[in-house]
């Protein structure tokens, strides 16, 4: 059994945890930013990395003291080495790098998309290889066939914006506040989802892939015109975006005929609906649906450490001169 430190500095969340190779978390630890970036509506770069910075030496320090283990007892370092806002990728490989280098322990450097895709497996002892992975966050919007740790096939992806980016530029449109997905869920708890017409971008479309850019622009004229309720306007989008996510993947699902299950990802997936409209598209396929905890959808560390975790027992560290990569495709 191996126990691992994972490291998460991606974007706004700065996270710690202690993982064992028997899917114990001993510890996950979370500091979240939105209080310094909700002024700006946005997550702002600069004041992201400085706050990784200031947040990750005491995470690490209540990590260790939470799961009553030493650095000493920890047997791999694993980081976050993108991809991600460079500054704070680089902040918490940093880290990694350094505790590795004192401890005189192995690195192991992930992708944080990997994160993601492995996540289902620390809570699910049962879920094999291969499945099909729908990957929805902020950044990203994607299908993969996960075929093994480090062996993936992306099926499609977003040509404009990813579905949490639509979720977040909807909430600041209707003045919901940030983040924004949770704001819009809340909101469209209220509201009447046949209320607005909006579209469907590439609904039955023959190619794989997702796009939002044209769901984001009906939303904004719907907002404009002041003929809506906010609340109706955050209930249609999110139907018109589960139906684009469910659509593109019962298309792939077509495809993916070897997958065992159908997994999601990835911040969106804490959508009740999102998983709600999944579950029931893997039933209709006779096929088991696997959705991590909301606490493991969003960033964490916890992912990071068990993908660490999958990495160390493959084989597969780093150098310490690994580089910190702001853009990097699975
Ligand atoms: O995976 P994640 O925490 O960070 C990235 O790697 O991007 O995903 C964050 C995204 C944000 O766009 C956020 O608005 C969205 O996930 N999100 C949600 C919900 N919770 C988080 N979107 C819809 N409904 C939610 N409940
Ligand atoms: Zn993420």
């Amino acid at each position: 059994m191996a126990l691992i430190l994972g490291i998460e500095s991606s974007c706004d969340e700065t996270a710690v945890a202690l993982v064992s190779s028997d899917r114990t978390i001993l510890s996950h630890q979370l500091a979240g930013q939105e209080a310094a970036h909700a002024p700006y509506g946005g997550v702002v770069p600069e004041i992201a990395a400085r706050a990784h910075a200031d947040a990750l030496p005491p995470l690490i320090e209540a990590a260790l003291a939470d799961a009553g283990v030493a650095l000493r007892d920890v047997d791999a370092i694993a980081a976050t080495a993108g991809p991600g806002l460079i500054g704070g990728v680089m902040v918490g490989l940093v880290t990694g790098k350094a505790l590795a280098l004192a401890a005189g322990k192995p690195l192991v450097a992930v992708n944080h998309l990997e994160g993601h895709a492995l996540s289902p497996r620390l809570v699910d002892a049962d879920l094999a290889f291969p499945y099909l992975l729908l990957l929805v966050s902020g950044g990203h919007c994607q299908l993969l066939l996960v075929k093994g740790v480090g062996s993936y096939a992306r099926l499609a992806t977003t040509i404009d914006d990813a579905a949490g980016e639509a979720f977040d530029k909807t909430a600041k449109l209707l003045g919901l506040g940030f983040p924004g997905g949770p704001a819009v869920e809340r909101a469209a708890a209220s509201g009447d989802a046949r209320a607005v017409p909006l579209p469907r971008p590439l609904l039955g479309s023959a190619e794989p892939h997702f796009s939002f850019a044209g769901l984001k622009s009906a939303v904004a004229r719907a907002a404009d015109s002041g003929q809506y309720r906010a609340e109706d306007i955050a209930a249609s989008f999110s139907q018109a975006v589960i139906d684009c996510l469910i659509d593109r993947t019962r298309r792939a699902l077509a495809q993916a005929g070897e997958a065992t299950a159908l997994v999601v990802a990835g911040g969106v997936a804490a959508n009740r609906g999102v998983r709600a409209a999944l579950e029931q598209l893997a039933g209709e396929h006779g096929m088991r649906f696997v959705a991590p905890p909301l606490w493991l959808c969003t960033d964490n560390a916890a992912m990071i450490a068990w993908a660490g975790a999958e990495r160390f027992a493959a084989g597969l560290t780093d150098p310490l001169d690994v580089a910190a990569r702001p853009r990097w495709p699975l």
